[in-house]
């Protein structure tokens, strides 16, 4: 066995589960909750960028990261059943990885916006879609006003929000997959850290 993900990747990506999961479950329940716990994620998130860059080897955007080109060769390997195994993130992974975080970064960011209308007319240089949600808020003392929360600005939020659960569909599909492909359990690994250690033709 050999060490791949750090105590830092790993509590990451716990935090990040369990908070992900009390944002959705607290969503037009619990809305204090669910904004707080909505900060958090977003903070969980701009963490891992910085991880990314000056964190551990295998947590290292740099290490993980690749074109298209490999990636839609990656895919059609695995099409065929003959992908390598990858002891970091393989790059159809690293791909949902960067789909996933950020999605996550647009949804707690339109939940931002939306949570209170005057941050949409600090953004003045934005697009339509965004002023428009704030466009017939005029009067509307409170703030949390009919034009919020019927607004463009919450269709944004919540499409973000329901393409989250699409990734991680995707992402838990994946990681299912690999583990059958390699026979390792890689859920395993992310709460271990360890993997098996590189054999002939394995990319370390
Ligand atoms: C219970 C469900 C989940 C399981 C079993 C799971 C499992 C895993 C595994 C095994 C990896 C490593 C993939 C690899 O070997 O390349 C991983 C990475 C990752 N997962 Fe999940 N995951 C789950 C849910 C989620 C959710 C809900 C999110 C987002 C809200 C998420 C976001 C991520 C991210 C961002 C990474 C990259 C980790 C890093 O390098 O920091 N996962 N996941
Ligand atoms: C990754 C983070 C987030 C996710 C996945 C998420 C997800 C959701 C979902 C699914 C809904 C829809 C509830 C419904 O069906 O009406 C919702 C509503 C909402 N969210 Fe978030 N959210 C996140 C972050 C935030 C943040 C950071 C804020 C504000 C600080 C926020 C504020 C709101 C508000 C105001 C609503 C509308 C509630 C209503 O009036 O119906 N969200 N969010």
């Amino acid at each position: 066995m050999t060490r791949v993900w750090g105590p830092v990747v790993r509590l990451f990506h716990w935090a990040l589960v369990v908070t992900f999961a009390i944002v959705w479950l607290t969503a037009d329940e619990l809305q204090r909750v669910h904004e707080i716990a909505g900060y958090v994620v977003a903070g969980l998130v701009a963490f891992r960028l910085v991880w990314g860059l000056f964190g551990s080897r295998y947590a290292r955007f740099a290490q993980f990261l690749r074109g298209p080109a490999t990636t839609l060769a990656y895919l059609g390997d695995m099409a065929r059943g003959r992908e390598r195994r990858y002891l970091g993130h393989n790059p159809a992974a690293a791909a949902m990885i960067v789909a996933l975080l950020v999605t996550l970064s647009g949804t707690a960011f339109s939940g931002w916006l939306m949570e209170e209308p005057s941050r949409v007319a600090m953004l003045a240089g934005l697009p339509h879609i965004v002023t428009a949600a704030h466009a017939d808020e005029e009067g509307d003392e409170a703030g949390y006003g009919e034009a919020e929360t019927n607004g463009p600005l919450k269709e944004v939020h919540e499409t973000l929000a329901n393409l989250m659960l699409l990734l991680i569909a995707l992402h838990v599909g994946g990681v299912v997959l690999a583990s059958f492909r390699h026979h390792e359990n890689l859920t395993r690994a992310m709460i271990t850290g360890n993997k098996r250690a590189p054999g002939p033709g394995d990319i370390a």
